[in-house]
């Protein structure tokens, strides 16, 4: 029986899953009717809350527009800042659980989630906050009172803020004075910075992420995904936790991260999202020795795809990684680039967080390209899809 999701007005999550379930139970058995049973996948890079959306520039990239060109003629993040700010926290909220069950759906059952459509103390707060309560919604829907479903990351330096004309004084704005509210208020896990061409430097990645570290938070970082801006270096010299996208990142860059022990989080969504055809390499990261990590990198531009599913069939074709590296790569790799020891793997002792697929190979889940969805999604042992 297919489960439903409704999202109430004060923000509640409440499943009907046509099964009955009190909750965790480690007695319980569940019928998988012969289906292929995996753990809940973890999406460590997601941009959950944002409002509006971006249709209206796939005429402009028909048009031969590319995503740097569309930027600049006030498209990209900027008209996403701007929808973003426009809304309600209540409504950001209501935006990010959707935006949850879009995920669900396809069988993930922990995220990592960005701010960064704010990029002025209000909106950024309102997201972060949106973010929590997205995350006490469903912790709550499923007994989990652990939490740490909606892992939030504060992405202040994602875009120059429209009414900054001076770069440095945005960084100096988000690093000494966003920040604080942020990590004062314990809004956020991260912090995070997009290093590229026209958009932050590694200077300023520096002064965010010294400035984090004092105030106790990690580093993850967006380096390397349209020019190689040696972002995989200045990871690994700022000790950050994760290094994500590492398109055009260089064999030197890739052992700089086996080094330091800074993990890839790799998003061929966004490549194949923006038309691109440079895919990260997997093979030389897994050749040494890296733990890499897959993820949608959702948003409502580069990447409008909440499905994990959908990122291991890009893998298997375009990075030439195996079934079971992609299986690793969002699961137990992706639980250990957020720290979670509890979740990732299918063995007694972990949280009952599982998917089951109406298929007779586990392969089938990323050889199928936008195939079949689970028919049954747990998390904690309680079913939300
Ligand atoms: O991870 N690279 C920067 N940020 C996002 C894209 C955000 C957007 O286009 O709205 C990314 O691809
Ligand atoms: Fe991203």
């Amino acid at each position: 029986m297919e489960g439903k999701v409704r999202v109430e007005q004060d923000a509640t999550l409440t499943f009907e899953s046509g099964v009955v379930c009190d909750g965790p139970n480690a007695e319980e058995t569940i019928d998988a009717q012969g289906g292929v049973v995996l753990p809940g996948f973890i999406d460590s890079h997601t941009h959950l809350v944002f409002a509006g959306n971006r249709a209206n520039e796939l005429e402009m990239r028909a048009n031969g527009k590319t995503y740097q060109e569309i930027a600049a003629n006030g498209g990209g993040i900027m008209s996403t800042v701007k929808e973003t700010r426009a809304a309600t926290e209540q409504e950001l909220l209501e935006l990010g659980l959707k935006h949850l069950t879009w995920c669900l759906r396809n069988g993930t059952t922990t995220i990592e989630a960005k701010s960064g459509y704010g990029l002025d103390l209000e909106t950024e707060v309102h997201i972060l906050l949106a973010l929590h309560h997205v995350d006490a919604a469903f912790c709550e829907s499923i007994q989990d009172t652990a939490g740490s479903r909606v892992i939030p990351t504060f992405l202040g330096l994602h875009a120059l803020a429209p009414e900054f004309v001076n770069r440095q004084k945005y960084v100096d704005y988000i690093v000494e004075e966003v920040l604080k509210v942020v990590a004062g208020a314990k809004l956020a896990q991260y912090v995070d910075a997009f290093i590229e061409t026209g958009y932050f430097t590694p200077e300023d990645a520096t002064k965010l992420a010294t400035k984090a570290k004092e105030l106790g938070l990690g580093v993850r970082l967006h380096v390397d995904q349209l020019s190689d801006g040696g972002g995989a270096k200045l990871a690994a010299t700022l000790g950050a936790t994760t290094a994500d996208h590492l398109e055009q990142t260089s064999q030197a860059g890739i052992q700089a991260l086996a080094d330091a022990g800074v993990i890839p989080v790799l998003l061929p969504a966004s490549v194949f999202g923006l038309g691109l055809t440079k895919y990260p390499d997997a093979r030389a990261m897994i050749d040494v020795g890296l733990p890499v990590v897959l993820a949608t990198d959702f948003n409502p531009g580069s990447s409008p795809t909440p499905s994990i599913p959908f990122v291991m069939a890009l893998a298997t074709r375009y990075m030439k990684m195996t079934p079971a590296e992609c299986l690793a790569a969002v699961t137990v790799n992706a639980a250990n680039s957020l720290g979670l020891t509890d979740r990732g793997q299918l063995v007694a002792g972990q949280k009952a967080d599982f998917s089951v697929w109406p298929l007779k190979d586990w392969c089938e889940v990323m050889q199928w390209i936008d195939g079949p969805r689970p028919s049954q999604v747990w998390a904690n042992g309680v079913r939300v899809n």
